[in-house]
């Protein structure tokens, strides 16, 4: 099973978060851990070098690409000319590639200098992307890691707005591959929705858009709780919120898959 974390924003951190992520590693069998990007709050040095930190403390093999936070936003030269030196520094590739024994994840760099907030995906990347999807073992769960969600519904006042520029030119060549899912972050609010049938891909499978909250900022969404996403072998994905009272992430739901 793989934990599915987003959202950390180092800079804003909850410690008592920190523990519980901490705790509930040490206690399940975890194949890998995936952070889908807002690593930090606003890109700096000591924000990067916290969060590696934690990471590596986890003693869990971990996949992270890099959100919209994570470039410098006041920093101009940094980030017209230099803007993921400071990810690459601690993190180094910006689209990896990890593989465990049940999973194979592909991460999708979705941050560009202008749109940074909405994101965008380029041909070049789709192409490149596809191969990949295409040398995949048949018998792992194929997942996409990218930070902006590529579906978010009309009733969330953010609209469309903040999918990135061809996610569904993307996905329409990806999922041909038998994808299982898309994971995302962002909007600091989770949701799980089925992209064949909102996208109308005819597959004879669904292909889910898996949104995490914030794992572990106090930038909560409508004072939503802290949570993360737990994706098991078979396909179940588990929704764990962060209780106040016990201070550890408890099993809320497997996420309506809509
Ligand atoms: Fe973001």
């Amino acid at each position: 099973m793989i934990l599915h974390l987003s959202d950390l924003h180092f800079g804003t951190e909850r410690p008592e978060c920190l523990k519980a992520i901490q705790q509930f590693c040490q206690s399940h069998p975890l194949e890998a851990v995936v952070v889908s990007g807002d690593l930090t709050q606003r890109a700096r040095f000591g924000q990067f070098f916290d969060c590696k930190k934690f990471l590596d403390q986890l003693n869990t093999p971990y996949m992270v690409i890099p959100g919209n936070h994570d470039i410098p936003l006041y920093h101009l030269w940094n980030r017209f000319f230099n803007p993921f030196t400071r990810y690459q520094i601690f993190f180094g590739e910006l689209e990896p590639v990890f593989e465990t024994e049940n999973f194979y994840l592909i991460g999708v760099n979705s941050i560009r200098r202008r749109y940074h907030t909405k994101g965008h995906l380029s041909l070049e990347q789709i192409q490149r992307i596809d191969m990949k999807l295409a040398q995949a073992p048949v018998s792992k769960l194929k997942i996409i890691v990218s930070h902006q969600p590529f579906y978010v519904p009309s009733q969330n006042k953010r609209g469309f707005k903040d999918s990135p520029l061809m996610a569904k030119i993307a996905l329409q060549a990806w999922a041909e591959h038998g994808l299982f899912g898309v994971l995302h972050g962002h909007l600091h609010q989770p949701a799980t929705y089925d992209l064949n049938q909102i996208f109308e891909l005819g597959l004879d499978h669904p292909v889910y858009d898996v949104h995490a909250g914030t794992s572990a900022s106090n930038r909560l969404h409508q004072n939503e709780p802290n949570s993360f996403n737990l994706i098991d072998a078979t396909g179940n994905i588990s929704q764990y919120l962060f209780d106040e009272m016990t201070q550890s992430f408890v099993f809320k739901a497997d996420l309506p898959k809509k």
